[in-house]
């Protein structure tokens, strides 16, 4: 069994300095933990060093102030604060997590006046997903990413992931390691934490729009890196049936990075060259060397 999340050795960052990690807590009434006013991020950490770590905390501003949450430090303050925790818990590679909420100094759907808190804990981390080049099974979840006016889409905010908690049980439960969710119009969306690419006979790589789902950072990495190998990228609308002419299948996401996918629902694919190639383009990119002026990149 792993390890519980409330009680482990270190510190976490909340509201401006480092507390012992059991110490890291809120009260039972806070509004986030009923209303689900919290945005967070999900960052990992090469050799010590936050990949993309400006980036992240960028999203994690955005998606606050479409929350309407104003989060009382800089971007360079969270960005230096990530680094702190990472450092002071002595991580080489690691996850990072912070996070913004409402406090409990009103409790209700109205809540103009609480305090908007912040944190940020890191932990070691290992793959996400252990059988790496065998590639995932998957299966179809029954629920859909909504339409962008029901909900703010393009966030890390915590209600969202709900739709994903619901999918990825029903999926483990049957044994699968993931699901993958439809979009309310029935196009493919994306994994519970994650984007999905296909390549297809046309010798291109096709990714769904990210028009009612999280645009990833990994996604436009890894975009970037397949056509920096010669791939043309296809963003577009996808119908499930696609994925009968699928070759290769992989996903992307901070946590999962390049992970080859090997049956969604009725479909099978065999990871092969491309995943393999770009799987290690990506190991390559997170970890390469960059000048110290691009650091907080
Ligand atoms: C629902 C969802 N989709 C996609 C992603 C991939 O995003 P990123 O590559 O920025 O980690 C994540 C992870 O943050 C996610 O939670």
């Amino acid at each position: 069994m792993e390890m519980s999340y409330d009680d482990r050795p270190g510190q976490i960052w909340l509201d401006g300095a480092l507390v012992p990690w059991g110490d890291a807590n809120t009260h039972i009434l806070t509004h986030a933990l009923h209303y689900a006013s919290c945005v967070f991020e999900g960052e990992r950490a090469y050799g010590g060093r936050i990949f993309k770590l400006n980036e992240h905390t960028r999203r994690l501003f955005d998606g606050a102030g479409v929350m309407d949450m104003t989060i009382p430090y800089t971007i360079e303050g969270i960005d230096a604060a990530c680094a702190l925790v990472v450092h002071n818990q002595g991580i080489s590679d690691g996850y990072v997590r912070p996070i913004v909420w409402r406090g409990a100094e009103m409790m209700g759907v109205s809540a103009q006046s609480t305090k908007i808190h912040v944190a940020i804990a890191a932990w070691e981390w290992p793959d996400y997903f252990t059988d790496r080049m065998t590639g995932i099974k998957m299966k179809w979840a029954k629920w859909r990413r909504p339409d962008p006016a029901t909900i703010p889409c393009h966030t890390k905010a915590g209600g969202l992931y709900m739709i994903c908690t619901l999918s990825k049980h029903d999926a483990e439960k049957d044994g699968f390691a993931d699901a993958l969710m439809l979009d309310y119009r029935g196009y493919i969306a994306e994994a519970t934490g994650a984007n999905i690419f296909m390549l297809l006979a046309d010798g291109k790589l096709h990714t769904p729009e990210p028009d009612c789902f999280l645009d990833g950072i990994t996604k436009r990495t890894v975009s970037a890196l397949a056509e920096a190998r010669g791939y043309e990228i296809v963003q577009r609308h996808i119908m499930p049936e696609e994925l009968a002419g699928a070759s290769e299948v992989f996903l992307t996401g901070t946590a999962v990075e390049v992970t080859p996918v090997r049956e969604i629902g009725e479909y099978s694919f065999t990871p092969g060259d491309l995943t393999r190639t770009l799987m290690e383009d990506y190991d390559a990119e997170v970890r390469r060397a960059i000048p110290a002026t691009q650091n907080a990149a």
